[in-house]
């Protein structure tokens, strides 16, 4: 890990692929927040790579209208946009590489500088942008770091591969494979929940929970970029990477430190118990549209233009994965995710299972733990009480911990903005390494194939619904229950 004295040498953030949708959506705003924020070493040089022909000028106004501009931030956007450049070249000839590095050269003055190179470019140019890199552009007076975004392949095969390919060219420690969800507050926050409270801790396993739901909603479809998307599904889009991170943090067992390598080891571990995901453990949905609805509701996912119109590729998907070990044989983790649904959410449910020998006439309901990671980040805990009062009734209640009303001056960060910042201090633990991948894809591969060797056909659901209804019967047969009984009131503030 770097330590922050380097942080006084010359650093670069190159940005290949400058010119597209993810670089002004979101790179050039989180640049700029951390700029903003005094984060970075104070002599970073930006440069921005791409083959369009354009200023920086007209980069930063296309990143504009995502960027956020607080009152009195105007000359220091000045400053932010003066550290900035923009080469265009092309991906694939060494030459435009070789002016790129005499360009970052000419600020490296001293005997040491660092270079970060962030591929925020498409697949197809994934191997020569990175082959030219080690050509033409690596760094001989400091560190190399490369940041790099998913797709991570389509399948084990393809996976391996690109592994292969990358492995040839720069070290592990160089590489900073980016799940995006792991630089979110409350995935983050799973570790300490679970290893830094000992109430947690006794009752974390196949004894006392029943099931653990781990899910994701998007209130919105492909939008017109099912082309893109069609070749993945919803499995491969959200549920092989973001929702199994979080099941690796959920499940894992305690690291012997917090060291990144310690931590990983971990997250393999758990995911080489996790036996290859069955057909009938799998139920996939597709969204139609909603004649009743408004402008894209309308439309299903057959109706984007760029989608071939007998596709079966999943917008939905509800898995049950096992994880056979001491701690979690037989309990089921179900990964749910979906696009066009009634919400946007992503959340944690562990569900403990039944009070025994119950002596409330079967009037107690199942203890909940709920991780919100998105909307709002709260951590609640569901549980019973005596109502208030002379009567000696039930009550479901819950032990609330919403973080805009504990922590009201805290502005929780963006998952990138965390995520960039430490690639520059040189930590590795929130990033994927090489043998997590090969586990995601060893559990998610087969099912896949068979998916699509046998054109599964996907559970039609209303865009804006909550899904297949199907899907509520798969929750119920893996012992997730549902009461509907739980009526939440928001507290209010005197
Ligand atoms: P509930 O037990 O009421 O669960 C409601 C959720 O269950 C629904 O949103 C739905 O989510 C799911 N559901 C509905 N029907 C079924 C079914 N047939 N089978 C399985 N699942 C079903 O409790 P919640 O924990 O969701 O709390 C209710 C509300 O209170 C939520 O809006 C929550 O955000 C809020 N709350 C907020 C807190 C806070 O902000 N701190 C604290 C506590 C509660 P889905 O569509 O995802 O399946
Ligand atoms: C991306 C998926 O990884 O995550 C998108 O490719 C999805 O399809 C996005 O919309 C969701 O991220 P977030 O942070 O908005 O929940």
């Amino acid at each position: 890990m770097e330590n922050i004295e380097d942080f006084q040498f010359p650093h670069t953030f190159v940005l290949l692929g400058a010119s597209g949708d993810l670089a002004k959506k979101k790179i050039y705003p989180t640049i700029w927040y951390l700029y903003r924020d005094n984060l970075l070493p104070k002599n970073t040089k930006f440069i921005g790579y791409a083959r369009t022909k354009q200023t920086i000028q007209e980069v930063r106004e296309k990143s504009k209208k995502y960027m956020k501009i607080r009152p009195g931030d105007e000359s220091k956007l000045e400053e932010f946009w003066d550290c900035n450049d923009y080469i265009a070249g092309s991906y694939d000839k060494r030459i435009d590489y070789e002016l790129l590095n005499q360009h970052i050269s000419k600020y490296e003055k001293g005997l040491v500088a660092n270079r970060i190179f962030y591929l925020a470019v498409p697949p197809t140019v994934f191997q020569d942008v990175t082959v030219n890199i080690k050509n033409a552009c690596i760094s001989i007076k400091g560190y190399t770091r490369v940041i790099i975004e998913k797709p991570f392949g389509r399948d084990d095969v393809s996976s391996e591969a690109l592994s292969n390919h990358l492995a040839c060219l720069f070290r592990e420690e160089q590489l900073y494979r980016i799940d995006h969800y792991l630089g979110k507050e409350m995935v983050q926050n799973l570790m300490t929940i679970r290893f830094a409270n000992q109430i947690f801790s006794p009752s974390w396993n196949r004894e006392n929970i029943a099931s653990v739901l781990i899910s994701f909603k998007e209130p919105f479809g492909t939008e017109g970029r099912g082309g893109y998307f069609d070749d993945f599904g919803m499995v491969r889009d959200v549920m092989q990477n973001h929702l199994l991170q979080i099941l690796s943090l959920v499940a894992m067992e305690k690291p012997v430190t917090l060291n990144p390598n310690d931590i990983r080891d971990e997250k393999v571990k758990v995911l080489r118990h996790i036996k290859p995901i069955e057909l009938n453990d799998i139920l996939v949905g597709q969204y139609v549209g909603n004649p009743n609805g408004q402008g894209e509701e309308k439309l299903g996912y057959l109706d984007d233009p760029t989608v071939p119109k007998d596709s079966v590729t999943p917008t939905y998907a509800v898995a049950a994965l096992y994880i056979n070990n001491a701690r979690w044989e037989g309990v089921p983790f179900i990964l749910r995710c979906g696009k066009a649904l009634n919400e946007r959410k992503a959340e944690v449910r562990v569900q403990y299972k039944d009070v025994p020998g119950d002596i409330f006439e079967g009037h107690t309901k199942r203890n909940e733990l709920v991780v919100r990671v998105q909307p709002g980040e709260a951590l609640y805990l569901k549980l019973m009480c005596k109502s208030p009062g002379m009567k000696f009734d039930l009550m479901e209640t819950e032990l609330d911990l919403t973080y805009s009303m504990r922590y009201k001056e805290t502005d929780v960060p963006d998952a990138y903005e965390r995520l960039i910042l430490d690639v520059f201090t040189g930590s590795q633990m929130h990033f994927v390494r090489n043998d997590e991948l090969k586990e995601a894809w060893r559990i998610f591969t087969p099912v896949l194939k068979q998916l699509e060797e046998q054109q599964v056909k996907p559970i039609p659901y209303v865009y804006g619904s909550r899904g297949p209804p199907e899907a509520d019967s798969k929750l119920a047969e893996y012992d997730f229950k549902y009461s509907g009984s739980y009526k939440w009131q928001k507290p209010t503030m005197s």
